[in-house]
């Protein structure tokens, strides 16, 4: 257990990632963003799963370099098996099996929701580590889900999105705004200059711990329509107390959820993850929440919030000390569980 190097691979959505990590540190950490989506206003499936295929051998080559070895030092290769899309999810998946076999290494398989959760785990200065059990909220583009995490390897997802993610409900707010894509951090900066209050959104009745966000949209969109009519200027007049309202509904939703979590479980440690934990707001939130409801919570490094192969890796190393590994039959997965 002195001296590990794993290599972590991540291909679930639109993002080419790779990552060494020597015990818990990360050493490099590459990611290559396929802009190409951006003129689409979201992920176009078969394209991402092109831009892997050109992008996985120079990224991992550039892992390899930044973390100045070579690849017969390493110990084993992670991979992302799921949950994402398939056909993004194929190319790290049959390259990580390639690549074990070839250096005749362990592979090992990693679950895309559990590695935004162990991100946590990675040793950084200045960040701490949640203590079990915890709360887990990860929220992105493509997830929203509590989980109460009991140890590194038994978690439950106590509560999850019944239709669009958080970050959906940012973009798809955004587009009917008419900002580009994604909108999520557009939002955020242009939330600080208006009064959140200016507007106001009734939030979804769901029930426990699940989330919903499409009716929101639909309530934002109707509301702009309708005042357009009395004021065909009426985004460009209000467009900040707009964001502002939007951004404090969504935040309220979240808070809600967590505080009610937190009472059921009598746990305050709560720490998130995920692209929308850059929020500016959810982030002040949380803080709040320390003096209010007694938590302590956790936020990531920003580069292992979004999606990241770093992520990958730590779990990687989790997973090969307790001797966890995958074998040469296993398939990705496009609907993995926790
Ligand atoms: O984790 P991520 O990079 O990719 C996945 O979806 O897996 O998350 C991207 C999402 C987008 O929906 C984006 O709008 C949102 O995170 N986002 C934000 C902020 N920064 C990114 N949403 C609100 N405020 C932000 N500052
Ligand atoms: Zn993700």
């Amino acid at each position: 257990e002195q001296n590990i190097f794993i290599l972590g691979i991540e291909s679930s959505c639109d993002d080419t990632a790779a990552s060494v990590i020597h015990n818990g540190k990360i050493l490099s950490n590459v990611i290559a963003n396929q802009k190409i989506h951006e003129e689409y206003g979201g992920v176009v499936p078969e394209l991402a799963s092109r831009a892997h295929q050109q992008n996985i051998v120079p990224v991992v080559a550039q892992a390899l370099a930044k973390a100045n070895i070579t690849k017969d030092k390493l110990h084993a290769v992670a991979f992302t098996r799921g949950p994402g899309l398939m056909g993004s999810l194929l190319v790290g998946t049959s390259f990580a099996k390639s690549l074990a076999y070839g250096l005749n290494i362990p592979l090992i398989d990693v679950n895309h929701m559990q590695a935004h959760i162990l991100a946590h785990y990675i040793e950084e200065e200045g960040f701490n580590k949640p203590p079990f059990p915890f709360l887990a909220m990860t929220i992105s583009g493509g997830h929203t889900q509590i989980v109460r995490v009991n140890s590194y390897f038994d978690m439950t997802v106590i509560g999850e999105t019944i239709d669009d993610a958080v970050g959906e409900a940012f973009d798809k707010s955004g587009k009917i705004l008419g900002l580009g894509y994604p909108a999520g951090p557009e939002i955020d900066k242009r939330a600080k200059l208006g009064n959140p209050k200016a507007f106001k959104f009734t939030k979804p009745k769901v029930d426990g711990l699940n989330f919903s966000f499409s009716g929101l949209k639909t309530a934002i969109l109707y509301f702009v329509q309708n005042e357009t009519k009395k004021n065909p200027r009426f985004i460009e007049d209000n467009l900040n107390d707009i964001c502002a309202s939007i951004q404090y509904t969504i935040i309220g939703i979240l808070i809600d959820k967590l505080k009610t979590a937190s009472k059921q479980t009598g746990i305050k440690h709560i720490a998130i993850g995920g692209g929308v934990s850059a929020n500016s707001g959810i982030r002040q939130a949380l803080k709040d929440g320390e003096q209010k409801f007694g938590w302590t919570t956790y936020v990531p490094k920003f580069e292992f919030t979004t999606d990241n192969a770093a992520m990958i890796a730590i779990v990687g190393y989790l997973k090969y000390l307790e001797g966890d590994f995958s074998k040469q039959t296993v398939t990705a997965s496009a609907r993995l569980k926790i």
